[in-house]
């Protein structure tokens, strides 16, 4: 059943989603990684696709860039086309000297400067973490096919653009990993909704030393990122 900004048919949907934040990247994934894939939305051009890995059917589909952006296209996704797991492959920054550029970084969970998760949680704060069966494959798929991955926690803002020198000190005291746009969001409306969600990033951005990685460098990060999210689509039943 068509939603507001998904005009897929109903069974169009693997219950497994990939999620980039960009659609041209989700068209790349199914052109490149995935048998047999099929173009199943384009409404808003958020352009969504489902083929298979291995032959496992996967779909993959563009939560564009934010909270407001990933949660509303999760929800329909869980809602509408009961999808159960989520996979997030995005980019980061990263604010320790000890995570480079192009360094795998999954998140177990995310704290926040969104209030998203606190209207959903009656302005409490939420423990927004990722589902730890997914948690775990990732991390043993890395292992297996020897990509070194970093695990833990990272910090979701609404504010790309923001240079503010103290929280990033704050940000570095307590071991955060990586900062994005989307990650407690997606933890947030997938426990709610009662499905399971894993976000994997690569770091793109050094928000110490102000690195950024050029286009081809992010071509082979992306590649060892896409593995370990394809193989833990394969573990998932
Ligand atoms: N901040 C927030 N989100 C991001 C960044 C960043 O530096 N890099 C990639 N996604």
């Amino acid at each position: 059943m068509p939603t507001p900004h998904i005009n897929s048919n109903k069974n169009d949907f693997s219950d497994i989603v990939l999620m980039p934040g960009d659609p041209l990247r989700a068209k790349y994934i199914a052109e490149n990684y995935l048998n047999n894939s099929n173009q199943i939305n384009n409404v808003r051009l958020m352009l969504a696709y489902t083929g298979f890995y291995k032959n496992k059917k996967v779909s993959v589909m563009s939560h564009g860039i934010g909270i407001p952006s990933a949660a509303l296209y999760i929800r329909e996704l869980i809602v509408e086309y009961n999808v159960k797991h989520i996979i997030r492959i995005g980019t980061c920054g990263a604010v320790r000297n000890d995570i480079k550029l192009r360094d795998i970084v999954i998140s177990m969970g995310a704290c926040t400067d969104s209030k998203f998760n606190r209207i959903k949680f009656n302005n409490h704060d939420f423990a927004a973490i990722g589902n730890f069966n997914m948690i775990r494959s990732a991390v043993d798929a890395a292992k297996n096919i020897n990509i070194e991955v970093h695990v833990g926690n990272f910090f979701t803002t609404d504010s790309f653009y923001n240079n503010d020198q103290k929280m990033l000190k704050i940000l570095n005291q307590y071991n955060i990993l990586g900062v994005d746009m989307e990650t407690a969001g997606i933890y947030g409306v997938t426990s709610e909704l009662n499905a399971e969600a894993l976000s994997i990033c690569t770091v793109s951005d050094h928000l110490i030393n102000k690195d950024k990685l050029s286009s081809k460098d992010r071509e082979s990060s992306f590649h060892d990122m896409m593995h370990i999210a394809l193989e833990t689509a394969l573990t998932i039943k």
